[in-house]
This record gives structure tokens, C-alpha cells and sequence, in this order.
């Protein structure tokens, strides 16, 4: 989900920037540009409902904003620092042409700094965390009434399951759905448990509801969205680390992932079902056999592993060494046999010496990644890694290191996806292809991309497609 993201970042120098289709029109505009991870933007679409109800409308014109959001990630410095350059943009903006717009942060850099913001960052008026949006129309009165409005308080139940989030202006195909919030696995590396709290599921009923009213909406794909999906358990609301205090009642009742997939894949089975993010150390076997039973169920899984190493497994607190991951990839394999899987991989962790290095290259060689997202180690503030251990891999080798493992990702997602050629795949047809009006672009099962000649086919239909062309990123073929 990151490099993706960060890379756009990179190309564009500025976050996604949300506009909301068929909203009500309201008199006050809202600027919202977001960073960082899927769930961060959908938040946004969480925060522009809310303020809906509050007389504001979306704008991409922050010339004419009343308020002007950026919904914040801190997962990586670079990813703080990108935030901040934007607010030095902001600044000039109110200087020059916009002195009334209120500027807000929220998210995740919003959480780890918190009233700090307010001192280092002199144009900030609110600072906002990811369990507070329900409050903003109060901190924006305060700050209207010429006070700095800060609300960080971190929920054990905030899932934000009864609003709904007014959707991106994106392909009405593809949608994201959150399941759960927070996180308890506490990886070293990691500042997501702090910025995001204690891990919570959303209440089924709403989530199979959502995707109903998608569906009848045009929707065919949804992804359910959570920091670690295999973790989702709902026994009626609370923190998962409470479940062993409930009830023999509501233990009997919980629904756990596995139950949780099964009841998304019934809502219609043309409606595609993905998810994001699977830990392997919380992931069952009962997930991929449903995943096998149903066919809307996608055939792709993305499983971080973070390192090839055991050693530097265990340092990093994952919950699983080498040998169980690659068992569990062999599981997959065995009752998906052709289920894609991407990683999530970090070079350069405290401690890690060529040998571990060597093990994460055999590693990747050994299961054959369909995608990679892979970052060098950025040591972040209060995280257990920083108070535990020295970031003592030179910057020149986790650079080189990181190149090793991008190129080898690359070559073997070439070779992938050349096994794809002279196959044939249903293709959910997403939209017109960027590069040609000509053309259309839609996924096939493993979440490979596949462009292809328009036809009188529309989008967000089902087409099958056989593949005669690829590069590392890309199928391309016809339509049969
Ligand atoms: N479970 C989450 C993970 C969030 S962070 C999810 O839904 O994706 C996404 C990825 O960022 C992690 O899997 C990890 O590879 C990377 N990452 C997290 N902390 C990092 C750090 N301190 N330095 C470098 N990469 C990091
Ligand atoms: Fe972070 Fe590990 Fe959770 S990577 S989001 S602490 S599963």
C-alpha cells in the first residue's frame, strides 16, 4: 500500500486531494489532502461526512478554502517531513491569496505530536486525531471563537460504523471498507499502535451492510481495510483485548475474520472481495478455506514478512519465524494454488548483517512475490526499536540493500507475470486506461493490472481477457 502511495507523493509533491461526488452543497468549502495509507483516506472520506452535515462541500481549489485539512502519515520520516513541506506551502498560500482559510492537521502525525504541533507549527489552528473526527464541528467553533482547538483522545471503541463515508470521486467499481481499527501487535519498528490505538472491530452488520448498499450502488469490488484484517473479532463491540473478559454468551456469538469474509462474499457473488492487511502470525487456515470455498473471494493475499531472517523476525517482535512464514505460503499455495501474494519488506533494520540480508533475498527468491512494497528502516520516536536498539546499519547499505531487493522484486514480478501470456482471466473493468482513451485498465483475481482495447463493454463490468503482452507492472491483452 505505501510505496505505491509514497511514489505518487514523490511524482506529485502533494497528497491526494479528496472531492466528494454528490455531496449536499454546502455554503463553506473544505480542502482535504491525504497521505500515507489506505485507511488515512478513508478517514477523509469519514471527516468530508461529517462536515457535510456541517455546510461544507468539498473543493480541489485550496484558494477558496474556509478550511484546509491534510490528513497526516508518520509510518516513515520521510513521510513527516513531506507533511511538513506541504504546510510551508499552505502558509504562503494564506499569506498571498487565502488569509481566512483555518488549518487543520489530523491523523497520525496529528496523535504522536499533539499539542506539540500547535508550538512547532505556528499556522496550525486544530490537531486532530484518528479517534476524534466526531468532534471537529465542536474544535472548529473553538477555533472560529479564536482559540486552538486539540482533541487526540485515543477511543477503545470508535469504529465510526454508523457513518457513511461519502465516497472519493474514484471509478464506482473499486471501494474500500474498514473493518477494524488500531492495532495490539506492537511490531518494534512500528508507531501505528501509538498513533492509532488499541486495536477495535466494527460491527459486522454494518460493514455486510455497506457492502449491499454498494453493490446496489454499482460497486463490484470492495477491499476490507484494517491494520491486521486476521485479527478482526466482534463479540459486540470493545477492545480485542478485552474479548476474554466477555460473556460465555458473547463468546459463543463472536464472529471471527474467517466468519467476517464469509458473510461479505454472500452479499453477491458479483461482488469481488479483497482485504488488507493479513499478518501471518494472526492468519488461520479457516481464512483460506473460505477464501478457496468462494469465488468472488480474491486469489490474492498481501502478507508482509519484514525480513527473511528468524533473528531479525524476532527482534522486530513479528510473532512468527521464517520457517512458520514460509509453511503458511506453502498452505496458501497448496488450497490456492494460483493465489497471488505481495509483501511488505524493510532493509536495514538495528542490527541486521549480510547473512540476514542473504536470508531475506533467499527467502524472496523461494516464494516468487507477485508485488513487493519495500522501504529502508526509519527509526521513529517512542517506538520499543528506538528505546531498545541502535538504528546501526549505515544509510549506504540499507540503500543498498533496498536496490537489491527492488530489483530482484522487479525481475521476479516480470517473470511472473510473463507466465501470465497466452492465459485467459476475468477482468472487472475499472476504467479508462491513463495512457489511451482507447483503452480500458481493470484487474484480474490476483490483482495484476491488465490493459486492454475498449469495447462496447462498460465499466464495472465483468470481461474475460486473454493476455499477450507484459512488463513487471502490467498485462496487456484482448478481449475474448
Ligand atoms: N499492518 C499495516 C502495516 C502498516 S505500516 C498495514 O495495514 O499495512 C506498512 C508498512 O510500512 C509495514 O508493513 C512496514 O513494512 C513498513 N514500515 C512500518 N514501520 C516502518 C519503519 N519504521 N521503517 C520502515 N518501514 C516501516
Ligand atoms: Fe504496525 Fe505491526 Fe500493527 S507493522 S500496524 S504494529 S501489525
Amino acid at each position: 500500500m505505501k510505496t505505491l502511495i509514497d511514489k505518487k507523493i514523490d511524482e506529485k509533491k502533494q497528497g491526494n486531494v479528496l472531492t466528494i461526488e454528490n455531496q449536499i452543497v454546502g455554503t463553506k468549502k473544505l480542502y482535504i489532502e491525504s497521505y500515507g495509507c489506505q485507511m488515512n483516506f478513508s478517514d477523509s472520506e469519514i471527516v468530508a461526512s461529517i462536515l457535510n452535515k456541517e455546510n461544507y462541500s468539498t473543493t480541489r481549489d485550496i484558494s477558496e478554502a474556509d478550511l484546509v485539512f491534510v490528513n497526516t502519515c508518520s509510518i516513515r520520516e520521510k513521510a513527516e517531513q513531506t507533511v511538513r513541506k506541504r504546510l510551508e506551502v499552505y502558509n504562503s498560500i494564506k499569506k498571498s491569496i487565502n488569509p481566512k482559510m483555518v488549518v487543520g492537521v489530523l491523523g497520525c502525525m496529528a496523535e504522536r505530536l499533539k499539542e506539540k504541533f500547535l508550538e512547532e507549527e505556528k499556522l496550525v489552528d486544530i490537531v486532530v486525531g484518528p479517534d476524534a473526527y466526531r468532534d471537529l464541528p465542536n474544535l472548529i467553533k473553538e477555533v472560529e471563537d479564536g482559540r486552538k482547538a486539540v482533541n487526540v483522545f485515543l477511543s477503545k471503541e470508535e469504529t465510526y460504523a454508523d457513518i457513511k463515508p461519502v465516497r472519493m470521486s474514484g471509478n464506482g467499481v473499486t471501494a474500500f471498507v474498514s473493518i477494524t481499527r488500531g492495532c495490539d501487535n506492537m511490531c518494534t519498528f512500528c508507531v501505528v499502535p501509538y498513533t492509532r490505538g488499541r486495536e477495535r472491530s466494527r460491527n459486522p452488520k454494518s460493514i455486510v451492510q455497506e457492502c449491499k448498499d454498494l453493490f446496489l450502488d454499482g460497486y463490484r469490488e470492495v477491499t476490507l481495510l484494517g491494520q491486521n484484517v486476521d485479527s478482526y473479532l466482534w463479540y459486540g463491540g470493545g477492545p480485542k483485548k478485552d474479548f476474554k473478559n466477555a460473556t460465555a454468551e458473547q463468546k459463543k456469538n463472536a464472529i471471527n475474520f474467517s466468519n467476517l469474509l464469509e458473510m461479505v462474499a454472500k452479499v453477491n457473488n458479483k461482488l469481488r472481495i479483497r482485504f488488507s492487511t493479513s499478518n501471518p502470525q494472526d492468519m488461520t487456515d479457516d481464512v483460506i478455506e473460505i477464501m478457496a470455498k468462494y469465488d468472488n473471494i480474491c486469489n490474492y493475499i498481501h502478507l508482509p514478512v519484514q525480513s527473511g531472517s528468524s533473528r531479525i523476525l524476532k527482534l522486530m517482535n513479528r510473532g512468527y519465524n521464517r520457517d512458520e512464514y514460509i509453511a503458511l505460503v506453502d498452505r496458501i499455495k497448496n488450497k490456492i494454488p494460483d493465489c497471488a501474494i505481495s509483501m511488505d519488506m524493510i532493509t536495514g533494520f538495528c542490527t541486521e548483517n549480510d547473512d540476514d540480508h542473504n536470508d531475506t533475498i533467499s527467502l524472496m527468491k523461494y516464494v516468487k512475490y507477485d508485488y513487493g512494497y519495500m522501504f529502508k528502516y526509519s527509526e521513529r520516536p517512542n517506538t520499543a526499536a528506538e528505546k531498545k536498539f541502535e538504528d546501526d546499519v549505515p544509510e549506504e547499505i540499507k540503500q543498498k540493500r533496498l536496490v537489491e531487493v527492488i530489483n530482484l522484486q522487479q525481475k521476479q514480478s516480470l517473470e511472473n507475470n510473463k507466465k501470465r501470456l497466452n492465459k485467459t482471466y476475468e477482468v472487472l473493468i475499472e476504467g479508462l486506461s491513463k495512457r489511451s482513451k482507447n483503452h480500458y485498465y481493470g484487474r484480474t483475481t490476483h490483482n495484476c493490472v491488465v490493459v486492454f482495447e475498449k469495447s462496447s463493454h462498460k465499466v464495472g463490468d465483468y470481461v474475460n481477457v486473454i493476455i499477450n503482452d507484459c512488463t513487471a507492472g502490467t498485462l496487456k491483452g484482448k478481449i475474448i
